[in-house]
Protein backbone atom coordinates (compact mmCIF):
# COMPACT_ATOMS: atom_id res chain seq x y z
CA UNK A 1 0.00 0.00 0.00
CA UNK A 2 1.69 3.13 -0.89
CA UNK A 3 1.89 5.91 1.55
CA UNK A 4 1.34 9.27 0.21
CA UNK A 5 2.00 12.52 1.40
CA UNK A 6 2.03 16.28 -0.27
CA UNK A 7 2.91 19.56 1.12
CA UNK A 8 2.17 18.38 5.10
CA UNK A 9 2.66 14.88 6.87
CA UNK A 10 5.83 13.95 4.97
CA UNK A 11 7.79 13.11 7.53
CA UNK A 12 4.99 10.81 9.39
CA UNK A 13 4.76 9.49 6.09
CA UNK A 14 8.25 8.22 6.25
CA UNK A 15 7.98 6.77 9.35
CA UNK A 16 5.28 5.06 8.33
CA UNK A 17 5.89 3.31 5.24
CA UNK A 18 8.30 0.66 6.59
CA UNK A 19 5.88 0.39 9.72
CA UNK A 20 3.12 -1.20 7.20
CA UNK A 21 6.10 -2.50 4.85
CA UNK A 22 4.85 0.01 2.16
CA UNK A 23 6.50 2.50 0.16
CA UNK A 24 6.40 6.09 0.43
CA UNK A 25 5.37 8.65 -2.85
CA UNK A 26 5.81 12.62 -2.19
CA UNK A 27 2.92 13.69 -4.58
CA UNK A 28 3.64 16.84 -6.37
CA UNK A 29 2.47 20.33 -4.66
CA UNK A 30 3.06 24.22 -5.13
CA UNK A 31 1.54 27.25 -5.35
CA UNK A 32 0.39 29.45 -8.15
CA UNK A 33 1.77 33.03 -8.15
CA UNK A 34 -1.83 34.19 -6.53
CA UNK A 35 -1.45 31.85 -3.79
CA UNK A 36 -3.65 29.11 -4.84
CA UNK A 37 -2.51 25.50 -4.66
CA UNK A 38 -1.30 22.99 -7.15
CA UNK A 39 -1.26 19.18 -6.58
CA UNK A 40 -0.74 16.76 -8.97
CA UNK A 41 -0.10 12.61 -8.82
CA UNK A 42 3.06 12.47 -10.80
CA UNK A 43 2.57 10.61 -13.98
CA UNK A 44 5.73 7.73 -12.56
CA UNK A 45 3.65 7.33 -9.67
CA UNK A 46 0.08 6.85 -11.27
CA UNK A 47 0.60 2.94 -11.57
CA UNK A 48 1.65 2.66 -7.69
CA UNK A 49 -1.54 4.88 -6.76
CA UNK A 50 -3.74 2.40 -8.84
CA UNK A 51 -2.04 -1.24 -7.83
CA UNK A 52 -3.77 -1.58 -4.24
CA UNK A 53 -5.11 0.77 -1.27
CA UNK A 54 -3.30 4.29 -0.52
CA UNK A 55 -2.97 5.87 2.39
CA UNK A 56 -2.88 10.20 2.33
CA UNK A 57 -1.07 11.48 5.22
CA UNK A 58 -2.43 15.11 5.53
CA UNK A 59 -3.16 17.45 8.02
CA UNK A 60 -6.70 19.57 8.60
CA UNK A 61 -4.27 22.43 9.49
CA UNK A 62 -3.72 25.53 8.69
CA UNK A 63 -6.69 26.26 6.84
CA UNK A 64 -4.27 26.00 3.52
CA UNK A 65 -4.27 22.11 4.51
CA UNK A 66 -7.66 21.89 4.87
CA UNK A 67 -7.75 22.93 0.95
CA UNK A 68 -4.55 20.48 -0.05
CA UNK A 69 -6.32 17.26 1.95
CA UNK A 70 -9.00 17.80 -0.40
CA UNK A 71 -7.23 18.58 -3.49
CA UNK A 72 -4.89 15.98 -3.21
CA UNK A 73 -7.81 13.34 -2.45
CA UNK A 74 -9.63 14.35 -5.51
CA UNK A 75 -6.53 13.75 -7.74
CA UNK A 76 -5.99 10.43 -5.94
CA UNK A 77 -9.80 9.35 -6.68
CA UNK A 78 -9.25 10.39 -10.61
CA UNK A 79 -6.39 8.11 -10.95
CA UNK A 80 -7.73 5.42 -9.56
CA UNK A 81 -11.49 6.26 -11.32
CA UNK A 82 -8.76 5.99 -14.39
CA UNK A 83 -9.83 9.46 -15.42
CA UNK A 84 -6.84 10.04 -17.22
CA UNK A 85 -8.00 12.35 -19.78
CA UNK A 86 -5.65 15.59 -20.14
CA UNK A 87 -4.59 18.41 -22.78
CA UNK A 88 -0.84 17.67 -23.12
CA UNK A 89 -1.72 14.08 -23.85
CA UNK A 90 0.03 12.51 -20.93
CA UNK A 91 -0.11 9.02 -19.83
CA UNK A 92 -1.87 5.90 -20.73
CA UNK A 93 -5.95 7.11 -20.91
CA UNK A 94 -6.90 4.05 -21.28
CA UNK A 95 -7.33 2.09 -17.57
CA UNK A 96 -9.97 1.47 -15.69
CA UNK A 97 -11.72 2.53 -12.28
CA UNK A 98 -9.89 0.28 -9.61
CA UNK A 99 -12.69 0.48 -6.87
CA UNK A 100 -12.35 2.30 -3.66
CA UNK A 101 -9.42 2.16 -1.82
CA UNK A 102 -8.37 5.12 -0.59
CA UNK A 103 -7.44 5.94 3.21
CA UNK A 104 -7.07 9.38 4.90
CA UNK A 105 -4.77 9.39 7.59
CA UNK A 106 -4.88 12.70 9.75
CA UNK A 107 -2.32 13.69 12.26
CA UNK A 108 -3.69 17.19 13.46
CA UNK A 109 -7.03 17.28 12.91
CA UNK A 110 -8.00 21.22 12.35
CA UNK A 111 -11.10 22.79 14.20
CA UNK A 112 -11.30 20.07 16.75
CA UNK A 113 -12.49 22.39 19.25
CA UNK A 114 -15.08 24.04 17.52
CA UNK A 115 -17.20 20.36 18.45
CA UNK A 116 -20.20 22.30 19.44
CA UNK A 117 -22.63 25.16 18.52
CA UNK A 118 -21.21 27.17 21.85
CA UNK A 119 -23.90 29.94 20.77
CA UNK A 120 -26.75 29.99 18.28
CA UNK A 121 -25.70 30.30 14.53
CA UNK A 122 -22.62 28.94 15.02
CA UNK A 123 -20.79 26.06 12.64
CA UNK A 124 -19.90 22.64 14.16
CA UNK A 125 -17.16 23.36 12.30
CA UNK A 126 -15.13 19.69 13.22
CA UNK A 127 -18.28 17.71 11.90
CA UNK A 128 -18.56 20.14 8.39
CA UNK A 129 -14.93 19.43 7.65
CA UNK A 130 -15.02 15.68 8.37
CA UNK A 131 -18.30 15.65 6.28
CA UNK A 132 -16.20 17.39 3.12
CA UNK A 133 -13.46 15.59 3.60
CA UNK A 134 -15.06 11.96 3.86
CA UNK A 135 -16.82 12.00 0.63
CA UNK A 136 -13.14 11.87 -1.08
CA UNK A 137 -11.86 8.27 0.77
CA UNK A 138 -13.15 5.33 1.98
CA UNK A 139 -12.28 5.45 5.69
CA UNK A 140 -9.81 7.49 7.82
CA UNK A 141 -7.80 7.36 10.99
CA UNK A 142 -7.46 10.58 13.25
CA UNK A 143 -5.05 11.19 15.64
CA UNK A 144 -5.96 12.50 19.05
CA UNK A 145 -9.05 14.02 18.38
CA UNK A 146 -9.96 16.46 20.99
CA UNK A 147 -13.74 15.10 21.03
CA UNK A 148 -14.36 11.63 18.36
CA UNK A 149 -18.34 12.07 19.31
CA UNK A 150 -18.65 15.17 17.03
CA UNK A 151 -18.04 12.46 14.06
CA UNK A 152 -20.57 9.85 15.16
CA UNK A 153 -22.32 8.38 12.35
CA UNK A 154 -20.24 9.51 10.03
CA UNK A 155 -20.25 7.77 6.15
CA UNK A 156 -17.46 6.16 6.37
CA UNK A 157 -15.14 3.92 8.78
CA UNK A 158 -13.03 6.26 11.76
CA UNK A 159 -10.44 5.19 13.55
CA UNK A 160 -9.28 7.05 16.56
CA UNK A 161 -5.87 6.77 17.92
CA UNK A 162 -3.83 7.47 20.40
CA UNK A 163 -0.07 8.83 20.76
CA UNK A 164 -0.04 8.15 24.62
CA UNK A 165 1.38 4.86 24.80
CA UNK A 166 4.31 6.17 22.69
CA UNK A 167 4.07 9.34 25.49
CA UNK A 168 4.43 7.51 28.17
CA UNK A 169 6.96 5.65 27.35
CA UNK A 170 9.00 9.20 26.47
CA UNK A 171 7.96 10.84 30.03
CA UNK A 172 9.44 7.52 31.62
CA UNK A 173 12.56 7.67 29.79
CA UNK A 174 13.79 11.58 29.98
CA UNK A 175 11.39 12.62 33.09
CA UNK A 176 10.17 9.76 35.00
CA UNK A 177 7.60 11.23 36.29
CA UNK A 178 6.42 10.60 39.89
CA UNK A 179 2.96 12.02 39.23
CA UNK A 180 0.57 12.96 36.07
CA UNK A 181 -1.82 15.88 36.29
CA UNK A 182 -4.56 16.16 33.83
CA UNK A 183 -5.02 19.80 33.67
CA UNK A 184 -8.82 19.93 32.76
CA UNK A 185 -11.47 16.65 32.69
CA UNK A 186 -11.56 16.47 28.86
CA UNK A 187 -7.98 15.23 29.45
CA UNK A 188 -8.35 12.95 31.55
CA UNK A 189 -8.67 9.57 29.65
CA UNK A 190 -5.62 10.45 28.28
CA UNK A 191 -3.81 11.23 30.45
CA UNK A 192 -4.26 8.29 33.26
CA UNK A 193 -3.34 5.91 30.26
CA UNK A 194 0.06 7.85 30.53
CA UNK A 195 -0.01 7.21 34.22
CA UNK A 196 -1.43 4.17 34.06
CA UNK A 197 1.55 3.14 31.18
CA UNK A 198 4.15 4.61 33.47
CA UNK A 199 2.76 3.15 37.01
CA UNK A 200 3.06 6.44 38.58
CA UNK A 201 0.36 8.78 40.70
CA UNK A 202 -2.71 10.83 38.55
CA UNK A 203 -4.68 13.45 39.48
CA UNK A 204 -6.69 16.10 37.48
CA UNK A 205 -7.86 19.98 37.67
CA UNK A 206 -11.13 21.69 36.92
CA UNK A 207 -10.35 24.23 34.48
CA UNK A 208 -13.19 26.90 33.37
CA UNK A 209 -11.91 28.97 30.59
CA UNK A 210 -12.75 32.77 30.27
CA UNK A 211 -11.33 33.48 27.08
CA UNK A 212 -9.08 32.12 24.28
CA UNK A 213 -6.16 33.78 26.36
CA UNK A 214 -7.33 32.87 29.86
CA UNK A 215 -8.34 30.01 32.17
CA UNK A 216 -8.71 29.88 35.73
CA UNK A 217 -8.33 26.35 37.61
CA UNK A 218 -10.60 25.60 40.48
CA UNK A 219 -7.91 25.26 43.46
CA UNK A 220 -7.66 21.64 44.85
CA UNK A 221 -4.80 19.77 46.70
CA UNK A 222 -2.78 17.92 45.00
CA UNK A 223 -0.23 15.52 46.69
CA UNK A 224 3.15 16.90 44.94
CA UNK A 225 5.52 18.38 47.32
CA UNK A 226 9.19 17.27 45.90
CA UNK A 227 7.75 15.35 43.04
CA UNK A 228 8.35 15.46 39.30
CA UNK A 229 5.02 16.47 38.04
CA UNK A 230 4.07 16.12 33.92
CA UNK A 231 1.12 17.41 32.58
CA UNK A 232 -0.53 15.37 29.88
CA UNK A 233 -3.03 16.99 27.69
CA UNK A 234 -4.26 16.47 23.75
CA UNK A 235 -2.96 19.71 23.03
CA UNK A 236 -0.89 22.89 24.05
CA UNK A 237 -1.90 26.15 21.85
CA UNK A 238 -1.87 29.27 23.80
CA UNK A 239 -0.06 27.59 26.71
CA UNK A 240 -2.33 29.00 29.12
CA UNK A 241 -3.48 25.89 30.09
CA UNK A 242 -0.15 24.36 30.68
CA UNK A 243 0.88 27.67 32.79
CA UNK A 244 -1.45 27.81 35.30
CA UNK A 245 -1.59 24.29 36.26
CA UNK A 246 2.04 24.43 36.76
CA UNK A 247 1.81 27.31 38.86
CA UNK A 248 -0.50 25.21 40.94
CA UNK A 249 1.64 22.38 41.06
CA UNK A 250 4.50 24.91 42.04
CA UNK A 251 2.55 26.77 44.76
CA UNK A 252 2.14 22.96 46.26
CA UNK A 253 5.71 22.03 46.33
CA UNK A 254 6.23 20.35 43.07
CA UNK A 255 10.15 20.07 42.61
CA UNK A 256 9.69 19.44 38.65
CA UNK A 257 7.23 20.37 36.13
CA UNK A 258 7.23 19.14 32.40
CA UNK A 259 4.62 19.43 29.77
CA UNK A 260 3.64 16.61 27.24
CA UNK A 261 0.77 16.64 24.52
CA UNK A 262 0.52 15.14 21.48
CA UNK A 263 0.01 18.73 19.26
CA UNK A 264 2.11 21.45 19.72
CA UNK A 265 0.53 24.42 17.90
CA UNK A 266 2.13 26.65 20.56
CA UNK A 267 0.42 30.13 18.97
CA UNK A 268 1.46 33.22 19.69
CA UNK A 269 4.96 32.81 21.99
CA UNK A 270 3.85 30.37 23.50
CA UNK A 271 6.98 28.69 23.45
CA UNK A 272 8.70 31.37 25.47
CA UNK A 273 5.94 31.57 27.92
CA UNK A 274 5.98 28.10 29.12
CA UNK A 275 10.16 28.43 29.07
CA UNK A 276 8.98 30.43 32.12
CA UNK A 277 6.94 27.71 33.90
CA UNK A 278 7.97 24.26 32.92
CA UNK A 279 11.38 22.47 32.54
CA UNK A 280 10.39 20.32 29.41
CA UNK A 281 7.90 20.04 26.79
CA UNK A 282 7.17 17.00 24.80
CA UNK A 283 4.93 16.64 21.87
CA UNK A 284 4.47 14.39 19.19
CA UNK A 285 5.28 15.36 15.22
CA UNK A 286 1.44 15.46 14.27
CA UNK A 287 2.44 19.45 13.48
CA UNK A 288 5.81 20.61 12.87
CA UNK A 289 7.28 22.06 16.09
CA UNK A 290 10.94 22.85 17.68
CA UNK A 291 9.60 20.20 20.62
CA UNK A 292 8.54 17.38 18.87
CA UNK A 293 10.61 14.54 19.97
CA UNK A 294 7.64 11.60 19.79
CA UNK A 295 6.87 10.25 16.64
CA UNK A 296 3.10 10.02 15.54
CA UNK A 297 3.46 6.77 12.86
CA UNK A 298 3.30 4.13 15.43
CA UNK A 299 -0.69 5.29 16.36
CA UNK A 300 -1.24 5.58 12.98
CA UNK A 301 0.16 2.71 11.89
CA UNK A 302 -2.02 0.82 14.61
CA UNK A 303 -5.03 1.92 13.34
CA UNK A 304 -4.31 1.45 10.01
CA UNK A 305 -3.81 -2.17 10.51
CA UNK A 306 -6.96 -2.20 12.46
CA UNK A 307 -9.57 -0.03 8.95
CA UNK A 308 -8.10 -1.96 6.39
CA UNK A 309 -8.36 -4.99 8.61
C1 LIG B 1 -8.88 22.04 25.51
O1 LIG B 1 -9.71 21.55 26.24
C2 LIG B 1 -7.62 21.33 25.11
O2 LIG B 1 -7.61 20.03 25.59
C3 LIG B 1 -6.40 22.06 25.60
O3 LIG B 1 -6.36 22.03 27.01
C4 LIG B 1 -6.39 23.48 25.14
O4 LIG B 1 -6.75 23.57 23.80
C5 LIG B 1 -5.04 24.10 25.36
O5 LIG B 1 -5.11 25.42 24.92
P1 LIG B 1 -4.14 26.52 25.51
O6 LIG B 1 -2.75 26.02 25.36
O7 LIG B 1 -4.43 27.73 24.66
O8 LIG B 1 -4.53 26.75 26.94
Amino acid sequence: MPVLSGASGGEIAQGLAPLIGMEHLVLESRRFPDGEAYVRVPLESIDSVRSENVVLVSNTYPDSGILQTILLLGAIRDVRMGDLSNLKGEGDIDVGNVGPGIFLAIPYFGYARQDKRFSAGESVSARVLAEIVSRFCDGMVILDLHAPEVLQGMDVPIKYVSSMPEIAESLHRNVNPDFILSPDKGAISRASEVANLIGCEFSYLEKTRIDAHTIEHTPKDLDVSGKIVSIVDDMISTGGTICRASDALRRQGAKEVHAACTHGLFTGGALSRLANHVDGVYTTDSLPNPRASVSAAPAIARGLKELIS
